[in-house]
């Protein structure tokens, strides 16, 4: 039984050793922490944040970060906002994406359907740039896996907007931010209270609004986050369940040499 344990605690280890992420090291201000629903191993999109954080999304982040890697079909997929298909198609017929050619070889604008591409706010790089003060504002399909820190940086950049220390001269158009890359941003603090309204009656706080937008920028750079932790999850019971055969197993074999000795 003593081996068995240690076989156990063994698994155990190396299993952790594999599930558990590296921390990016590093960072200069510590980020603040939230406690998400998707974090831990069993975790999950809280459903409801994922649909008001679309809301926010749409309503204010969307007229400067694109979504590129979106399609309004996305947002009624399993594992996501799961809106009904019918919610889904209204969301589209809202925003006009250009086709064509038609039969005159002209192009068109129509609105859009479930499997177009989110709408990009800019035509190109260099008209973002142009229209925010000389930075780009990034795409946010996959921006929380590519900075160190995921969904506590977005969530720490969206609430560290404060007053410049004393003597720090900003430039027009940059703002004093606590948890960004050298303090300064130039993307002033696109938050403020109520700035929209839920459907389901939460009250639109900064703070609420910033676990939105976040929990829902999580759900598009990782749009399979809910299936990997079920698959983790069958895999560990998989292992468990053969490392009890495999030891029961090398018992019985092993039981008729030891005898012997
Ligand atoms: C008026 C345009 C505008 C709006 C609206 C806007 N942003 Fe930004 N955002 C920018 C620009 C420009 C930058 C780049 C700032 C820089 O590099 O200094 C940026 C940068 C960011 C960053 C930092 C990215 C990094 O490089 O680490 C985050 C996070 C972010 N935005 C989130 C949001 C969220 C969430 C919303 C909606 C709630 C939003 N932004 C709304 C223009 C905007």
């Amino acid at each position: 039984m003593k081996n068995f344990l240690k076989l156990l605690a063994f698994f155990t280890i190396i299993l952790s050793l594999t599930f558990s992420r590296a921390n990016a090291a590093g960072e200069q201000q510590e980020l603040l922490k939230v406690d998400w629903s998707f974090k831990s191993f069993f975790g999950k999109f809280d459903r409801a944040s994922l649909q008001r954080g679309y809301q926010v999304y749409s309503e204010v982040c969307a007229s400067c970060h694109s979504l590129k890697h979106l399609s309004y079909r996305n947002l009624a997929e399993k594992g996501g906002p799961e809106f009904t298909e019918l919610e889904a198609k209204a969301i589209a017929s809202n925003f006009e994406v250009t086709d064509g050619p038609n039969s005159d070889g002209e192009m068109f604008e129509r609105p859009a359907k479930l499997s177009d591409k989110f709408v990009m706010p800019y035509a190109n790089v260099q008209e973002a740039i142009a229209a925010n003060g000389g930075a780009y504002p990034p795409d946010m399909s996959v921006l929380v896996k590519a900075r160190g820190g995921g969904a506590n940086y977005i969530y720490s950049v969206l609430m560290g907007y404060e007053d410049p220390p004393e003597g720090m001269e900003l430039d027009d158009g940059v703002y004093y931010n606590k948890y960004m890359y050298g303090n300064k941003i130039k993307m002033a603090s696109p938050l403020d209270d109520d700035i929209v309204e839920y459907s389901d009656g939460t009250k639109a706080t900064v703070d609420q609004m910033a676990k939105d937008v976040t929990t829902f920028l999580q759900w598009t750079a990782e749009p399979h986050l809910e299936t990997r932790h079920k698959m983790g999850f069958r895999v560990i019971i998989y292992l468990v369940v053969l490392t009890i055969l495999v030891y029961f197993s090398m018992k019985k074999i092993w039981s008729r040499i030891e005898t012997k000795v």
